[in-house]
């Protein structure tokens, strides 16, 4: 089966059909979905979709645009979380330097980033990253905070090989999506090549990154046949073969999939 590390079904592009949508994705071959938090807000809405479908799943966090609204109660109601059975990830967390450019901002969010390592740690999850324009940043906080030992995955990988060869070396995973198919993706396809097969995570982002031949449109995770099939063009492999490794990676990092 496919498993679909990182989604946002809670979104308001699903709102006209997203009941219909959900219940088409296990008969297509979409197994798992961890539907991925962002927002305290949009936590919740993971953890009441998680309730409702049994093959959803939950990543509770706060990305770094909104990490401006967590306080100690907030964290204290993500550990709660966490502890349900449901919940499988702390996540999508980490640094956004493209949208936030004022250093005030940027320490905010290191501070949050951090802390929320630190309930990944304690909880025994497994992490799912967010970094945008803060490369540096990212590593050095992540390798500071010995995150090789607590375990996640670099979710829409946008670096260059180099550094994706350390994130594997820490032993962390890549999550990749859409964006590997677009033609102009050069430094992606390099890391799709590159990296062992046993550290790819599948996942799309949706309702955003939509792969070629859907480029701009919504997305949605019955899309991701085209990102397996061009991970495997890239490796000279075949589709079944990535499908199959990066169930058994998705498996491995969230341990809480049944
Ligand atoms: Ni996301």
């Amino acid at each position: 089966m496919i498993i679909e590390t990182h989604a946002h079904y809670d979104d308001e592009a699903f709102d006209a059909d997203r009941e219909e949508l959900l219940r088409e994705l296990p008969e297509n071959g979409i197994g798992r979905v961890i539907n991925v938090g962002a927002s305290m807000q949009t936590t919740r809405n993971s953890i009441a979709l998680a309730e409702k479908y049994p093959f959803i799943y939950a990543a509770v966090g706060v990305h770094p645009d909104d990490v401006a609204e967590l306080d100690e109660t907030a964290m204290e109601e993500l550990r709660g979380y966490c502890r349900r059975e449901i919940t499988v990830a702390v996540g999508e967390i980490g640094l956004d330097y493209y949208w936030h450019k004022e250093p005030e901002h940027q320490k905010l969010q290191q501070h949050w980033f951090r802390q929320q390592l630190v309930i990944a740690r304690e909880e025994k999850l497994p992490f799912i990253i967010h970094s945008r324009d803060a490369a540096q940043d990212t590593f050095e906080i992540l390798k500071q905070e010995n995150a090789g030992e607590i375990g996640g995955v670099v979710h829409c990988y946008s670096y260059s090989v180099e550094l994706a060869r350390e994130y594997v070396r820490m032993g962390l995973y890549i999550g990749i999506g859409g964006v590997v198919t677009f033609k102009n993706a050069r430094k992606l396809k390099e890391v799709a090549a590159d990296i062992p097969l046993d550290r790819i995570l599948l996942e799309t982002d949706s309702p955003y990154m939509a792969p070629t031949p859907y480029r701009g449109k919504r997305n949605c995770s019955l899309y991701l046949p085209y990102v397996a099939e061009e991970i495997a063009r890239l490796r000279g492999i075949t589709t079944e073969e990535v499908i199959e490794a990066t169930e058994a990676n998705a498996r491995r990092v969230f341990a809480k999939l049944v």
